[in-house]
């Protein structure tokens, strides 16, 4: 059984920390729910760490369900949340809704992400209308790094913060089951957590979070093209695989690798018998 959206409302009521984390594929999502986290997130994060993007904005409906496809087929306990990328939730509803839908039924997530709040609290409502899961995403949101102009805190004035509570609100009374906080003070994400009665998830936004998400990728240590503040390297596993990657090179240049043990046998007679043949063709 898959953790359910209620389970993980309980544990705010109960105070017990909610852990997140991002995942791509099978085997890390394998990994991760492994562990025993019970939210996974299939973050539009892969357009960066996966695929090589500047920002989120090029990732497409298609990469979205290529890999959330791969997450839910590793992982068997876990909530799968799927991203809804860049300009896929905000045309209309009808479109809102379709690629909704489109992350549940093909993908097999089990809720869908956005960024947003009071501007898109009415296709939250639709989509939970519809049977749908959702989680909030508010604070940096980075589909819209470009108007917020880079990667930067959000809610520093008191008008800022107080749009971040209206959003937080708005979000939570169109039905979201959870709101993820990203890159706000930690006073003023501890004082939205207190003031609403589903988790934040908080993402550089300070301990008073009900929960915390990273990507995977960062607290491995796996992209190191730039490391957030907010993160916490619990490995270095890009200067592994380096060195792994290393030692397999000079093997393979040196005649190392492979030895008898990563090779099959064959009857020596076949050999002959081609020998032979070659031979005969050849005279
Ligand atoms: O895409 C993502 O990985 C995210 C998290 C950082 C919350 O939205």
């Amino acid at each position: 059984m898959r953790t359910s959206i209620n389970h993980i409302k309980e544990m705010k009521q109960k105070g017990e920390k909610i852990a997140m984390l991002t995942a791509y594929d099978y085997t890390t999502a394998k990994i991760i729910d492994q562990v025993g986290i019970p939210l996974i997130l299939v973050g539009d994060s892969l357009g960066n760490v996966v695929l090589g993007y500047e920002s989120t904005i090029p990732v497409t409906m298609e990469d979205m369900l290529h890999h959330t496809k791969a997450v839910v087929r590793g992982s068997n306990t876990a909530l799968v949340i799927g991203d809804l990328p860049f300009m896929t939730y905000h045309i209309s509803i009808e479109n809102a809704l379709c690629n909704s839908s489109r992350l549940i039924q093909e993908g097999g997530a089990q809720a869908v992400k956005l960024e947003g709040g009071v501007n898109i609290a009415d296709k939250v409502r639709n989509i939970v209308e519809c049977g749908i899961p959702v989680m909030g995403h508010i604070g940096f949101t980075p589909q819209s790094i470009n108007q917020l102009g880079g990667f930067k805190v959000q809610g520093k004035t008191l008008e800022a913060a107080q749009k971040l509570l209206d959003d937080a609100m708005a979000i939570k009374s169109a039905g979201a089951f959870a709101i993820v906080l990203e890159m706000v003070p930690a006073p003023l994400a501890s004082f939205i957590s207190q003031s609403i009665d589903i988790p934040t998830i908080g993402i550089g936004a300070g301990t008073g979070c009900d929960g915390q998400v990273q990507v995977v990728s960062d607290i491995l240590g796996l992209f190191t093209d730039f490391v957030p503040k907010h993160t916490r390297q619990y490995a270095k596993i890009a200067n592994i695989m380096s060195s792994a990657i290393t030692e397999y090179y000079k093997d393979v240049k040196n005649g190392n690798f492979p030895t008898d043990i990563h090779s099959f046998p064959i009857e020596q007679s076949v050999i002959a018998e081609l020998r032979k043949q070659q031979s005969d063709g050849n005279n």
